[in-house]
């Protein structure tokens, strides 16, 4: 395989995994925000068993990864400068951007909509990844590899424990633990003319960064704002019910679960922390972020009847964190006063 001077050549397992993705395989691989489940976007056949492997409904769209310095022109069409801007500013890293989509690019990664999201990460191994498929003019279908509606993976480990078996995945690239920790800021400019840049998902690259970069603050979706698995109220939870509570309240109620004989984990930031399963997190957003997903696991499997997290800053900067809390914690409403009263 040719590689272009000054870039290493790619390892043995990078050059197999790209061989994996050209014949239609899964590869999971590290990014700098989550471990993705990858398959070659332009396949619709490999981009069906992403599909299948998850468990995921087949019409919800994927990001596709691109190595630096893509030809985005190849992927999308209608590019406002914006994104080029965005793209100069932030590219490899944790913006997704949501893009009118090329006429060939199959619908299979769009989830039959117009338009496709279009991310460069920033780890190494991905990177490499990305540059040894196609001699880097290959695009890379990737949700986060769990399944669907489970705790996005920042492990290798992670991902081993959603899928340990399944025959469909080729190769599980190990790039150690994710530095970010949460999914990618998507920006919505797909319809910049009309409604202007919409944050779908918020992330690590915040909404002011954005605006400082292309001089407009991404506005809020509504409801004519296109579908994203990742803004489905029940996602990223475990499967023991998370609560939040404020510190005052939170030592309190687990003293009121313990007296009735239930098991709490705790994952804390600023209090100290009973005996008892529980993990302290960094008490800022990029550390906190960095931890989370593990931490929601390892507390999954503690065996506790809940996990109770201290409610963290409700600040801007904490926006990205605070999303992915409130989803782990949806459908969980009413389980303290159950709990208190079996
Ligand atoms: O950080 C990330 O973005 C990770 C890593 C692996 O890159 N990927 C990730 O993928 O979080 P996933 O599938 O779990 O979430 C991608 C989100 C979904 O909510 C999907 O609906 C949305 O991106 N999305 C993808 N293409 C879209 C499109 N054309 N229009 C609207 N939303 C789109
Ligand atoms: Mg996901």
């Amino acid at each position: 395989m040719k590689h272009s001077a000054g870039s290493p050549a790619p390892s043995a397992e990078i050059v197999q995994a790209a061989a994996i993705l050209a014949s239609g395989g899964l590869v999971a691989f590290p990014t700098e925000t989550v471990y993705g489940l990858g398959a070659d976007a332009e396949d619709p056949a490999a981009v069906a068993r992403i599909y299948q492997a998850k468990g995921r409904p087949n019409d919800h769209p994927v990001i596709v990864h691109l190595a630096p310095g893509a030809d985005l022109d190849y992927w999308s069409s209608d590019i406002p400068p914006a994104a080029r801007q965005l793209v100069a500013a932030f590219w490899p890293g944790p913006l997704t951007l949501i893009l009118q989509r090329n006429k060939h690019i199959p619908d299979a990664v769009s989830g039959g909509q117009d338009t496709v999201g279009l991310r460069c990460p920033s780890h190494p191994v991905a990177i490499a990844l990305l540059s040894a498929f196609k001699g880097g003019k290959g695009g890379v279908a990737a949700p986060s590899a769990n399944k669907f509606g489970n705790v996005s993976p920042t492990t290798a480990q992670h991902v081993r424990d959603e899928f340990g078996d399944e025959p469909l995945l080729g190769a599980v690239l190990d790039g150690g633990a994710s530095q970010v920790g949460i999914e990618s800021t998507i920006l919505d400019l797909s319809r910049l003319a009309t409604r202007g840049p919409v944050l779908l998902r918020p992330g690590h690259i915040s909404a002011q960064q954005i605006a400082d970069v292309i001089g407009l603050l991404p506005g809020l979706p509504d409801a004519a704002a296109p579908r994203a698995s990742g803004t489905l109220e029940s996602h990223y939870a475990p499967h023991t019910p998370v609560l939040m509570l404020e510190r005052e309240r939170l030592l309190d109620s687990v003293a009121q679960l313990a007296a009735r004989g239930k098991r709490v984990a705790l994952i804390v930031h600023t209090l100290a922390a009973p005996a008892g399963p529980h993990l302290t997190l960094p008490a800022t957003p990029a550390g906190y972020a960095y931890g989370l997903y593990a931490a929601l696991r390892e507390m999954d499997q503690s065996g506790a009847d809940l996990i109770l997290v201290e409610t963290p800053p409700q600040q801007a900067d904490w926006l990205g964190v605070n999303d992915r809390l409130r989803r782990a914690v949806f459908g969980s409403s009413g389980i303290m006063e159950a709990l208190l009263r079996s």
